[in-house]
């Protein structure tokens, strides 16, 4: 049972707020991932339970026990850095040994917890190579080991593969995802590639200037983003601001029901729910450009104002550029004020 409980946590750096009164409970087991832009307080937020950094305000506490002012090493958590911190004068095997010989922890228990790490991880027999010798996605491995073999009871990663291509980062967060669950370890994962905290997290909590601006599970945060922010940060949305007037919303030619009260909105559409179909008279829109993927297209489309917006089609050569279309949004959300004004029947997905 390892619960992280984080209640007003705020931390100032003379007028800089990095972290602005955060709250977040993370359940025993539990992945949450922090997601959000640069600079919004991730890793301020995560070095503040991993004690690098002492909050301003507020308390954290693991299992119901005070760690706000605990420093790290005292601390029963393990962090794996942004950018990973290895020893380079030190093999494999005593880059992981070095936080258990702190603890005294007799010789052949050393070599038994390292050697079963290390094929955690999937570089059983790599004990002593050169961490030097070792690939970007090995020394990253190395790196969670040595925070692995502490048995912490919080597990917290700040962007630990931002460094790695695209291949070997889907690769790897897929094996963590292993690992965390095999060993049922509570973890806060930070990272801002919105596809890693889809792929990997139990709840997503998406931070803006150092508070929380939606907290839910992956689909919750992808088809029902609670605000604007949230829509265009997570997946591709089209935005579009235009005004309310008798229950319908309208920009240019687009219109939709829109039963909410008359004033300004945004309309957030993905680009999978956005229709299109050819123009019936002298057409909404005109394709700019049609982009396949093989699997599906992209198809950019350009209002009579020059707004973009773009649709999902299955096949690209249905459609070309210059086409004269028609466009309904079939699922859609209405923004007021930062939050949702209404939400089609059919949701966003
Ligand atoms: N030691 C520090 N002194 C002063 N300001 C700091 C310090 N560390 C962070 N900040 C500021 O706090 C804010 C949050 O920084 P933080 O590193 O937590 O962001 P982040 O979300 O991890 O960003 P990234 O995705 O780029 O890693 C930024 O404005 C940053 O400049
Ligand atoms: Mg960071």
């Amino acid at each position: 049972m390892s619960v992280l409980d984080i209640q007003n946590v705020t931390k100032q750096f003379g007028l800089v707020k990095a972290v602005d009164s955060f709250s977040l409970t993370v359940a025993d087991g539990e992945l949450v991932c922090l997601l959000g832009p640069s600079g919004s307080g991730k890793s301020t937020l995560l070095r503040m339970v991993g004690g690098f950094e002492s909050p301003t305000g507020g308390v954290i506490t693991i299992d119901g026990e005070d760690v706000t002012r605990v420093p790290p090493e005292r601390r029963p958590t393990g962090m794996v850095f942004q950018s990973h911190a290895l020893w380079t004068h030190m093999n494999v095997f005593r880059n992981i040994a070095f936080g258990l010989k702190l603890r005294r922890l007799p010789a052949d228990e050393i070599k038994r917890k390292v050697d079963a790490v290390l094929e955690l991880v999937g570089l059983g027999g790599y004990g002593t190579r050169q961490v030097t010798q070792l690939s970007g996605g090995q020394q990253q491995r190395v790196a969670l080991a040595r925070s692995l073999v502490l048995e912490p009871k919080i597990l917290l990663l700040d962007e630990p593969f931002a460094s790695l291509d695209q291949h070997l980062r889907e690769r790897l967060r897929e094996e963590v995802r292993d690992i965390q669950q095999r060993l049922g370890i509570t973890t806060l994962f930070v990272t801002h590639g919105q596809d890693e905290a889809l792929a990997l997290a139990d709840r997503i909590v998406v931070m803006r200037d150092g508070a929380t601006e939606q907290i839910g599970a992956p689909d919750t945060v992808y088809r029902e983003p609670e605000t604007p922010f949230v829509a265009g940060f997570i997946g591709t949305m089209n935005l579009v601001e235009g005004t309310i007037g008798g229950g319908t919303f309208r920009h240019a030619g687009l219109a939709v029901p829109a039963p909410a009260p008359d004033g300004p909105a945004t309309l957030a559409v993905r680009p999978e729910a956005l229709d299109i179909r050819p123009a019936a008279g002298a057409g909404m829109a005109f394709i700019h450009r049609v982009t396949d993927y093989g699997t599906h297209a992209l198809v950019d489309i350009e209002l009579p104002d020059g707004l973009r917006l773009k649709a999902m089609v299955p096949e690209a050569r249905d459609w070309k550029s210059g086409q004269a279309v028609d466009i309904t949004p079939r699922a859609y959300a209405l923004y007021r004020d930062n939050s949702v004004i209404h939400r089609s029947a059919e949701k966003n997905d």
